[in-house]
């Protein structure tokens, strides 16, 4: 399934159509990636901004985050929701400062092990971070692929999540992993929305199953109840 006009596309589309400015954008600094890709991992942009903000301010280093006591972590994320994540972020900062002398790992495989971190968080860390070629699937991308390659269950199901997995590792591109992971995102979050999905503007509605089939209402799958 490897096909390099795949990437390019979307690269090419990222490079033209998409998101370039965010303020977790334009730096390798992992503990900024990874600070926003927690708190994106529920969240929309438009809602994570004024916390991203509040968290670097009084947290500018994971150091100084490790050293805070929880309830001042709690505290700031009080009101962005999935409680979880907060928890998560300081027991991984803490772990990063005590079992990585306060550096993040770049291997994947290393990031996944950490809480709060699973397998799509890690991938978009080490990509955006160092560059990593390592696959994303988050539930926006799963909605892509979905729709893509016309796949018609529930990417819920274990052996359909392996089925897309192996095709997000088979599409990555060969160079510029930071471009198509943003480039993903991007296309997932602003036109391959669950309704009303901006095809006319999609740089992969010619290879799109659900776009040809006229099933873009239909796909993803919804949960069966
Ligand atoms: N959602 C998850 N990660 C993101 C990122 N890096 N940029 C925009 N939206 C995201």
């Amino acid at each position: 399934f490897a096909d390099p006009t795949f990437s390019s596309a979307v690269v090419d589309w990222q490079r033209q159509h998409g998101r370039h400015a965010l303020p977790w954008q334009n730096t390798t600094d992992a503990y900024r990636i990874w600070l926003s890709e927690i708190m994106l991992q529920q969240t929309q942009v438009s809602a994570v901004l004024g916390y991203y903000a509040r968290f670097l301010d009084r947290f500018p280093t994971l150091l100084a985050l490790a050293e805070a006591p929880q309830s001042d972590v709690m505290a700031l994320w009080s009101g962005l929701g999935y409680y979880t994540r907060a928890r998560n972020l300081h027991a991984c900062a803490r772990r990063v400062a005590s079992e990585y002398g306060g550096v993040f790992p770049s291997d994947p495989k290393l990031l996944a092990g950490l809480p709060g971190i699973g397998r799509s968080t890690a991938a978009a860390i080490s990509a955006f971070s160092s560059g990593t070629r390592a696959a994303i699937l988050d539930g926006n991308v799963k909605r892509v692929f979905a729709r893509v390659f016309g796949i018609d269950q529930y990417p819920g199901i274990k052996a359909v999540e392996d089925v897309l997995w192996r095709r997000a590792e088979a599409l990555l591109p060969d160079s510029g992993i930071e471009s198509y992971t943003q480039g993903l995102m991007d296309l997932g979050a602003t036109l391959c929305k669950r309704s009303s999905p901006d095809c006319a503007r999609c740089p992969l509605r010619e290879r799109c199953v659900a776009f040809a089939l006229g099933r873009t209402a239909e796909l993803p799958v919804r949960k069966p109840k």
